[in-house]
């Protein structure tokens, strides 16, 4: 585990425990109130005819939503239907970086068919051949040793890197490579050279038996790894029609982690940017808000991945338009936790009450968000969020405080309102 990484574990434990309380009271203003301390929105506003909180159970309903995956794109068009039903055009912004993904990779012989884990990095294929028995470890003279060629190996685990085997197979001229793990579970290797043959792991306990059955019998096998190289990931992108140089960009991220169904990380800060849209369009029963004109609504994917939305989004904008720009503020992680944390930069300091010390002291700098990208082109960023939780990145974040989701969409409100003033 990196410095870094067990320094944010044992964070978020201390958050967990109430520390947090202590930590973020120093930067925190409590929701509901602006930097000024006076009671928030006074006047009525109308009852919205969707609340945040379907919006959150709408996304979280989808399951997972990794990028690249299909649960993602129905989520974006979930978000597309909303934008236009609260009377915004959207654009898709579709984007491609590399993401290897096991999309479900198995050996057949006959009809026994075990399931096998694609090895990181390989190449994917669905390959009929001999299965050849490799002896010792698999160094060049073990496959020599062997009739190998057009045939699919299968060897142990172990005596040299994964990369080593692989290209000792593919030079004696095998087809494709089985790797046998040197446990009865199995393990998912990473391949740090492009193999030019699938590569394909099976557990000890499935991998062993048949590697010996391959030393006396003939068999014949078909090996199948269904991998996907590249993610292709969509940000979701809301403006009223003409706005095309905005002041102030709302952000959030709609992707979650694997296995994780993202509830406040960040089905949360999604459907806060969301409700403020709605809030501010003429769709809510009342008329358009000036403000409306001068906002781009975002959802980016590919937070997860290292902030991929976020990043092909400041890569294509014209240094104009990003130029142009008041500030962007984001949203992660907003609907667990009573304190709502705002983090930013100088020049939007005066809209929140930002304790700079806290910002400078990177032990108690939370994690990283798609602001980071903003910020990284010099646009000023104001980060929203509620710190760490217990469910953070689990199969449990499922739930939230519906409530928070009404009192950051407020608190936000009342910075853009002063900030666009
Ligand atoms: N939502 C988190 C960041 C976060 C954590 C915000 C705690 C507020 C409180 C975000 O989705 C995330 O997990 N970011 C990664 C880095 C990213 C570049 C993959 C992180 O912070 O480790
Ligand atoms: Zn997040």
């Amino acid at each position: 585990m990196s410095r870094a990484s067990s320094l944010r574990k044992l964070l978020k434990r201390h958050f967990a425990l109430g520390l947090s309380i202590l930590i973020a009271g120093a930067i925190a203003i409590s929701a509901g109130h602006n930097s000024k301390g006076t009671a928030s929105n006074a006047q009525a506003t109308p009852p919205n005819p969707i609340d945040p909180l379907t919006d959150m159970q709408a996304l979280v309903s989808l399951g997972a939503r990794v990028a690249g995956t299909a649960a993602t794109e129905k989520a974006s068009q979930y978000l597309i239907d909303q934008y236009q039903k609260a009377g915004y055009e959207t654009e898709i912004q579709t984007f491609t970086y590399p993401k290897f993904r096991d999309l479900g990779s198995s050996l057949e012989i006959g009809s026994q068919a075990l399931e096998g884990w694609a090895y990181n990095g390989s190449i994917a294929g669905q390959i009929s051949g001999r299965l050849v028995a490799i002896p010792n470890n698999g160094q060049p003279n073990d496959f020599a040793s062997v009739p190998v060629k057009g045939a699919i190996a299968i060897a142990r685990r172990g005596g040299m890197t994964f990369s080593e085997k692989v290209k000792h197979a593919s030079d004696a001229g095998a087809i494709a490579i089985v790797i046998v793990n040197n446990e009865p579970k199995n393990v998912r290797g990473t391949l740090t050279t492009q193999p030019a043959i699938p590569v394909l792991g099976l557990s000890g306990a499935d991998g062993d038996p048949l590697l010996e059955r391959a030393r006396t019998a003939v068999l014949t096998a078909t090996l199948k790894v269904n991998t996907q190289k590249d993610a292709v990931a969509r940000n979701v992108i809301a403006h009223l029609p003409g706005v095309t140089q905005p002041k102030l960009i709302l952000g959030a991220h709609y992707d979650s982690v694997p296995g994780s169904p993202g509830a406040n990380d960040n089905a949360s800060g999604t459907a806060v940017v969301l409700a403020i849209a709605r809030q501010l369009s003429r769709s809510f029963g009342q008329s358009q808000s000036p403000l409306s004109r001068q906002i781009w609504f975002i959802a980016f994917d590919g937070e997860e991945d290292g902030l991929q939305g976020s990043q092909a989004f400041v890569n294509r904008a014209t240094p104009q338009f990003l130029s142009n720009l008041k500030g962007m503020l984001n949203f992660d992680m907003v609907a667990v936790n009573s304190t709502l944390q705002m983090e930013g930069s100088l020049s939007l300091k005066s809209f929140t009450r930002v304790d700079e010390t806290m910002m400078k002291n990177p032990a108690l700098r939370l994690g990283s968000s798609d602001h980071a990208s903003f910020k990284s082109q010099n646009v000023p960023v104001l980060f929203f969020n509620r710190g760490y939780e217990p469910n953070y990145h689990s199969p449990n974040d499922k739930t939230v405080t519906p409530k928070l989701l009404v009192e950051t969409k407020d608190a936000a409100l009342q910075s853009i309102k002063q900030i666009l003033k």
